[in-house]
């Protein structure tokens, strides 16, 4: 089994990097609904909310959010004692369809997608203080440099922070290979085995989080391919 690097490696991702149009782009996103699922990530960060957010109504501002069919799946979880949210999507692609929205509106979910590069928005945040700030694999595209830089930002707007991310394991990165048969593409295939190069282990992301926030800190291996984190404020 081929193991990965001690040292997180980041490249460039197919996704990224396509318009977002691209028909291979369009089937690689819907192979991410598939990935999500057998990673369990809607489950792990479905568990991460409940237990780490007590308070409702809530305003929630979701971090690299993509078509929104990830947080879809996690508001479904959550159930009916959970509407009344207010979601703030921010990804660098407009990519969220009338249908993904209307299906937030069923669930009482207010949505406003943010289209922007993230470290534009954490220059100048415009959008207030938030209950929670929730991200999926999406860290794991930046280096520790930048990293550091958004999670001050983060700490700033929240007293609650919560990822799901890839990794970094000798079995995740075995894994991506079997994602030919849930009929994954060549695009999926580059960006999962990438992803879990860059992804994380031990304490890498606490080592990144600001040392003077008052936050407890909770970072491990969830399952057999997530590495979670969680920032919570002290007080709550
Ligand atoms: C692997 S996808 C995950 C999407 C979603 N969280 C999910 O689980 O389905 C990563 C997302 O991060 C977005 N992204 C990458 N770099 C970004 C940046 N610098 N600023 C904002 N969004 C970015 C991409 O557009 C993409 O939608």
């Amino acid at each position: 089994m081929a193991r990965p690097a001690s040292q997180r490696v980041i490249e460039s991702e197919l996704l990224d990097t396509l318009p977002a149009n691209d028909p291979r782009a369009i089937a690689s996103r819907s192979d991410l609904v598939r990935v999500n699922a057998v990673m369990f990530q809607s489950a792990i960060m479905t568990r991460l909310m409940r237990t780490n957010l007590e308070r409702k109504p809530l305003r929630i501002l979701e971090l690299g959010a993509g078509d929104g069919r990830f947080m879809l799946s996690v508001a479904r979880r959550l159930g009916k004692g959970w509407s009344n949210v207010e979601l703030v999507t921010l990804d660098q692609a407009d990519l969220m369809t009338p249908k993904v929205r209307a299906d937030f509106d069923l669930l009482g979910w207010r949505v406003k997608p943010v289209v922007a590069d993230v470290f534009d928005w954490i220059d100048k945040p415009q959008d207030g203080r938030f209950d929670a700030v929730t991200t999926n694999l999406f860290l794991h595209h930046f280096t520790e440099l930048q990293l550091r830089n958004l999670l001050a930002a983060t700490s700033g707007v929240t007293p609650c922070f919560l990822a799901t991310e890839p990794r970094r394991s000798g079995l995740a990165l075995w894994s991506t290979g079997w994602l030919r048969a849930i009929g994954a593409n060549d695009v999926t295939l580059h960006d999962s085995a990438a992803s879990v190069r860059a992804g994380f282990s031990g304490r890498e992301l606490s080592r990144l989080w600001p040392r003077q926030s008052a936050m407890n800190l909770d970072e491990r291996r969830v399952g057999p391919f997530t590495h979670a984190f969680a920032a919570r404020a002290a007080d709550r």
